[in-house]
């Protein structure tokens, strides 16, 4: 494991974080847990004009208990419940079209990244929208790790399934959760597989122990706790596209000028001060992800 610096796109931590806070983060990047333990409380630094995302972090109070996760069901104070799952051993198979199909101990995928710190906004489909900091890897670290063959073309993210999870025995619902990328979505420098928020492990109810964001993306694309990834030919079956394709699509890219069915996506609900801001084109992410699509504009990009 190697931390690596910063790049352009991205804002010091030490900008919007006390030094308190920023220790206690150096603390999860080195794995120490004891330290951590430790650590007295975070408490996180209000809006600073050099954030580049325009806007405050959102209080880990709220994103943290203010959760999308149907398995344990449909709340969004499903956090609770969330608790009892088990993220310790976890294991992440690589599947489908790779040089060679294998599983992977979450601590031996760790030794073979780099973990460094981010700073994302999200923006859900339900047009509410958080900033967190992050930590975990690039997902091109992924894609070394599983050495795609040239026919991948797509990738699936799989949550576990797990006995803690109370909706499963919904049969409502199309289990696993699934959702995936094209691989050059995955490739690119903004894809992330957070294994962290907030200087600590990733609580289940985030995603833990690993999940993967791709933040120009509706946040219905940013499968939590994974089990497993296969790179495959054809899109992947994804888990709202297949429940409802008329309202979620595949590529899900933010767009303020494009209405879902039932609401509009021109502006979005910051969690905590419940602020309503406009929204961005690719949830302000333009710069690094819209050349992604110049070949695609027959598809439906944007739901
Ligand atoms: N992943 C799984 N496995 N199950 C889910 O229900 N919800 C998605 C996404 N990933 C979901 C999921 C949706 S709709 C959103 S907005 C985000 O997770 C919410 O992430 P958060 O709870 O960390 O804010």
């Amino acid at each position: 494991m190697r931390i690596i610096t910063r790049r352009g796109w991205e804002i010091a931590e030490s900008q919007v974080t006390p030094e308190s806070v920023a220790l206690n983060r150096r603390a999860v990047l080195g794995g120490t847990a004891a330290l951590l333990a430790a650590a007295p409380g975070l408490v996180h630094a209000a809006a600073n004009p050099k954030f580049e995302a325009g806007r405050p972090l959102t209080d880990e109070k709220y994103a943290t208990t203010y959760n999308n996760y149907y398995e344990f069901d449909e709340s969004k104070n499903m956090w609770r419940s969330a608790q009892k799952m088990k993220t310790s051993p976890w294991t992440v198979e690589i599947a489908g079209l790779v040089k060679q199909p294998r599983k992977i101990a979450y601590e031996d995928l760790l030794k073979q990244v780099s973990i460094e710190e981010r700073i994302y906004r999200h923006r859900c489909v339900e047009a509410w929208a958080m900033t967190v900091p992050w930590t975990g890897f690039a997902m091109s670290d992924l894609l070394k790790i599983a050495e795609p063959l040239g026919s991948a073309k797509f990738i699936a993210f799989e949550t576990a399934q797990e006995k803690s999870m109370g909706n499963l025995a919904l049969p409502l619902y199309p289990w696993p959760y699934v959702d995936g990328l094209a691989i050059d979505e995955a490739a690119n420098e903004l894809a992330f597989m957070p294994t962290g928020m907030y200087g600590k492990a990733l609580p289940p109810q985030n995603g833990g122990p690993i999940r993967m964001i791709a933040p120009w993306k509706y946040g219905f694309k940013q499968v939590k706790s994974i089990v497993k990834i296969t790179f495959m030919e054809k899109r992947p079956r994804c888990f709202w596209e297949e429940i409802n394709g008329r309202e979620y699509g595949f590529w899900a890219n933010v767009n303020p000028d494009v209405p879902h069915p039932r609401w509009s996506q021109a502006r979005e609900r910051l969690l905590g001060s419940d602020e309503m801001v406009p929204t961005k084109i690719y949830n302000g992410y333009g710069d690094f992800v819209a050349s992604l699509y110049s070949g695609r504009k027959s598809e439906k990009l944007f739901m």
